[in-house]
């Protein structure tokens, strides 16, 4: 019998062939003005000859004093739509969908991207670059706001299949969200409600340019993992507008900039230790399915073709990221409705063949020991392999 993990499924409008993911994962393959490279395009062939059924690009920043490391893909201007569109002709021949992942990172930006101070919902310290941001207007709010819908409409003439909104890890949009850094007493902070209201107004103005058929995701953090921050009960009335607002699909992570544990956790030894955020995936997919009705992605109808299937059940899929290893906690994962897709990084950046393997039965684990050593500025590699530069 198939696999639960190499069936497909529909995000909104958009069919994905397996149930994984590339997370997320800024590859640092630019060039020196943040353009997308040619390197970048052999990193992304090399997960679609693997297999990936969806890629999400790296952090792409929607405005100049969004950047929030170093080597990092910019989206702030149509000057950077043709890189991109050179990027995904590669691709075409594949049949994996490619999502850019839009972002800003506020108060976790990187001083050199920022004319003065870097912005924020509040004025709350960052240690790591000790500096404090500035409280964000209502002017800043609606320029931002025009920032991600903008990028967005650049993401959909480059060829993307869609959009994922960041608001996990502590960057601007978690930053919103979290009780720990906005502190604003105006509609954009103070109830959950308010919280939120900067991301739905974000999807509002994202579907005003892209129109209501091109995917618009969203990762978005559970638990920001510190005292004082978000907790999932809270992520979960979040999910939930975001569902009846039209979200395509809701990935699940957590951890801020200053918070330990944060979202790449260290050495996942055992199969207890994978999947850290599986049961926060669990909660939101169960206020999905009761916002939209019980559908069948987790268990689906073995009489229905699986074209069907993909295209029935949750209209919110949800996508469940962060230590997963073995090929038994991702079915268990699917199988046990936990989430519909299972998302990795760090292990796809060793073994981009990875979902090929699992699928031949070459492997039931991924060879990644979470060291935590693939950044690089000069593009991600995996340290356990030969030697770095
Ligand atoms: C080198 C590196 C870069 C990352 N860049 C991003 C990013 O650009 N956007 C994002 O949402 N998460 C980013 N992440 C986090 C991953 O998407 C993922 O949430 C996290 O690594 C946990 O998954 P894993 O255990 O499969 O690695 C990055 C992780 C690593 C290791």
């Amino acid at each position: 019998m198939l696999s639960e993990l190499f069936k497909p499924i529909k995000l909104g409008t958009m069919l994905v062939p397996n149930r994984f993911v590339r997370s997320a994962t800024n590859e640092s393959l630019t060039d020196k003005k943040d353009y997308v490279t040619d390197r970048l395009a052999d990193f992304y062939e090399a997960l679609a000859r693997g297999s990936v059924g969806l890629i999400i690009t790296g952090y792409a920043y929607v405005r100049q004093d969004g950047k929030s490391s170093t080597s990092q893909a910019a989206i702030y201007d149509d000057k950077f739509i043709p890189a991109y569109k050179t990027v995904i002709e590669r691709l075409r021949p594949y049949p994996i969908r490619i999502v850019l992942q839009i972002a800003h990172g506020g108060r976790q930006s990187i001083p050199a991207a920022c004319d003065s101070k870097p912005i924020a919902p509040s004025p709350v310290p960052y240690p790591l670059t000790k500096l404090t941001p500035r409280e964000m207007t209502e002017e800043d709010i609606q320029e931002i706001t025009h920032s991600f819908a903008r990028a967005a409409r650049r993401a959909r003439e480059a060829g993307f299949h869609g959009v994922q909104l960041h608001a996990a890890h502590g960057y601007l949009l978690s930053q919103f969200i979290s009780p720990f850094t906005n502190r604003r007493k105006d509609k954009w902070g103070g109830s959950v409600e308010n919280r939120a209201r900067i991301i739905l107004e974000i999807l509002k103005a994202c579907r005003k340019e892209v129109g209501k058929e091109f995917p618009i995701l969203i990762k978005l953090n559970s638990d920001d993992c510190i005292e004082g921050g978000l907790k999932v009960e809270e992520a979960v009335r979040i999910a939930s507008m975001l569902g009846q607002a039209g979200i395509d699909a809701v990935e699940v992570s957590g951890g801020i900039g200053d918070s330990f544990p944060s979202a790449c956790r260290p050495d996942i030894k055992s199969m207890k230790e994978e999947a850290y955020f599986a049961n926060n995936a669990q909660k939101i997919k169960e206020a999905l399915e009761g916002t939209f009705g019980k559908g069948g992605l987790g268990s689906p109808d073995p009489k229905k073709t699986a074209d069907q299937s993909a295209s029935d059940g949750c209209l919110c899929p949800v996508i469940c990221v962060g230590g997963i290893r073995s090929r038994e906690v991702m079915e268990s994962i699917i199988s046990t409705g936990k989430a519909d897709m299972v998302s990795m990084s760090r292990p796809f950046i060793r073994e981009p063949d990875l979902v090929e393997k699992i699928r031949k039965g070459l492997t039931d684990r991924a060879a990644c020991i979470s060291c935590n050593q693939c950044w690089h500025p000069r593009g991600i590699r995996c340290a356990q392999l030969g030697t770095r530069d």
